[in-house]
């Protein structure tokens, strides 16, 4: 398939094809999706969570994410790939998050940057596009101020918040940026906001609109921390880990592993090797 372009993304909206995307931190993770055919990856500031161990996305650095992209566009040459900004690289000002933009699409190659906020960034959204960067708008639950959210919670649930939510989404339009991902809203609102807006408005956890977002950690089964009530699991892959590592150590500790299928064979005659062993002996 080739690579998609932003015209691609603007025509599946027109069109009411769905665009079904997941996260991706590394190489192979990333090899897998295009494998299998995504639409689009995000390699998501929850790498700090699912790849890195921390109890939050906040400690996530600009040279992580850096990192983490290279290694996604060598594993996903034909993919768009969304570089996710990782908290205070776009909260200090117009000009730091420029500069920070630049450095995904400079250093990792990625399509496009996402940054979490409505009406607060929209001047960030607005300096970042003028620099010909491509923008992803993040509304609703926006896990970089979770503590000032008052925790992991939905979004928009009754009207004034659900009002909040309206306004941030035309905010994010309105600034220039190119689509909008929605995290953990009722339906009803993402719905509403979907047929306002132009641009393509994707969900995690908010319902039926322009395209679903997992991430992959989740998704897979992988990650056994936590799980939000909106990632379905496709896959058990903790469990397939954890009974191989199992399965290994049994058969190194029996010594059923390594087999004779597994060893390299000797070209010269025994004798000779029996000869070459006296001679250190
Ligand atoms: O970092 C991430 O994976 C995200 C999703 C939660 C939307 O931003």
């Amino acid at each position: 398939m080739a690579k998609r372009t932003v015209l691609d993304f603007m025509r599946m909206k027109r069109q009411g094809e769905q665009v079904a995307w997941v996260t991706a931190y590394d190489y192979l993770m990333a090899s897998y999706a295009e494998q299998a055919g995504v639409d689009m990856i995000l390699v998501g500031d929850s790498m700090g969570m699912v790849i890195l161990g921390y109890d939050s996305t906040v400690p996530v650095t600009m040279d992580d994410c850096i990192s983490h992209c290279k290694a996604v566009r060598r594993g996903a040459p034909n993919t768009w790939i969304v570089g996710d900004m990782p908290f205070l690289s776009y909260q200090a000002s117009d000009e730091e998050a420029v500069r920070n933009a630049g450095r995904f699409l400079k250093e990792a190659q990625v399509d496009c940057i996402k940054l979490e906020g409505g009406r607060r960034v929209a001047s960030r959204i607005r300096a970042i596009t003028d620099a010909g960067i491509l923008v992803m708008g993040h509304i609703g639950l926006t896990p970089q101020s979770s503590s000032q959210l008052g925790g992991f919670k939905a979004r928009g649930r009754d009207i004034d918040s659900a009002r909040e939510v309206i306004k941030d989404a035309l905010a994010v339009q309105e600034a220039g940026a190119y689509a909008l991902l929605i995290e953990a809203v009722p339906p009803q609102v993402t719905q509403f906001i979907a047929k306002k807006l132009d641009i393509p408005v994707y969900s995690i956890g908010a319902g039926p609109c322009d395209g679903q977002l997992l991430i992959c950690a989740d998704m897979l089964g992988m990650y056994q921390a936590f799980t939000p009530k909106f990632a379905k699991k496709y896959a058990n892959v903790s469990s397939v880990i954890v009974n191989a590592f199992q399965q290994y150590i049994s058969e190194v500790k029996t010594g059923i592993f390594p087999s004779d299928e597994y060893l390299y064979h000797i070209k010269d005659n025994e004798e000779d090797f029996e000869k070459l062993f006296k001679e250190f002996s």
